[in-house]
């Protein structure tokens, strides 16, 4: 991979994990990987605070799912900037699964880029295709086809190159893209390997702490 950083991130979504929090994070803290590699994990709200602690001084970082278009205030239910920073560095914004059954628009995500900019966190910006606009602002993109999410059929890595290229092309602020869609522990290399992919973006294979090391140990 020579000195160009890597993102592993889990995506923990609605799911369950396989084990107790407590096994996850202890058996993925202890993993030896390279410096070049960056595991970030993303839980559910109510266990940001506990993946933290839990993981704090391993060099493992932590990220949200999801962040809130407004400010503090009066919007029920919704978990703002200032919030999410006090206990994670990452935010993933426009998953899939967000525009489909949250009905979220460019314009909402346009938003959700600007309040994790203001309060310091880094934006994992999902994309569905080369065409899905990016809002100024991202710096990483994660591209996930939607036919690759939890279908167990990923795309190739040559499509998912041509495709990361084109996206560093048409956004200039975009410096690393990761892909994202039935990434598991044989094929993570082959993504990995092609020139424009610095990453991957992985689901079910998260839950289980034995798959997602196989993830980073093969990365
Ligand atoms: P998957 O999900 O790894 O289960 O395909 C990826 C994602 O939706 O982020």
């Amino acid at each position: 991979m020579g000195g160009k950083e890597t993102l592993i991130v889990a995506n923990h979504k609605s799911s369950g994990l396989t084990t107790s929090i407590e096994e996850w994070a202890r058996q993925v803290s202890a993993v030896e990987h390279g410096q070049n590699i960056t595991v970030i994990v993303c839980p559910d709200f109510t266990l940001l605070e506990r993946f933290a602690s839990l993981l704090a001084g391993s060099g493992i970082k932590v990220g949200a799912q999801d962040i809130s278009p407004f400010e503090k205030g009066a919007y029920t239910g919704e978990v703002n900037g200032e919030q999410i920073k006090r206990v994670a560095d990452y935010v993933v914004i426009g998953h899939s699964e967000r525009r489909t059954y949250f009905a979220e628009t460019d314009k909402v995500l346009e938003q959700k880029v600007a309040m994790a900019n203001k309060y310091g966190l880094i934006p994992i910006f999902c994309v569905q295709n080369g065409e899905t606009p990016v809002p100024k602002g991202v710096g990483i993109v994660a591209y996930e086809p939607v036919f690759a999410i939890g279908s167990g059929t990923p795309d190739t890595p040559e499509n998912a190159n041509a495709t990361a290229k084109k996206i560093k092309e048409e956004n200039g602020g975009v410096e690393n893209v990761l892909y994202g869609g039935s990434v598991n522990g044989d094929n993570v290399g082959g993504f990995l390997q092609m020139s424009d992919i610095g990453g991957v973006l992985v689901g079910g294979a998260s839950l289980d702490p034995q798959k997602f090391i196989a993830i980073i140990k093969n990365a």
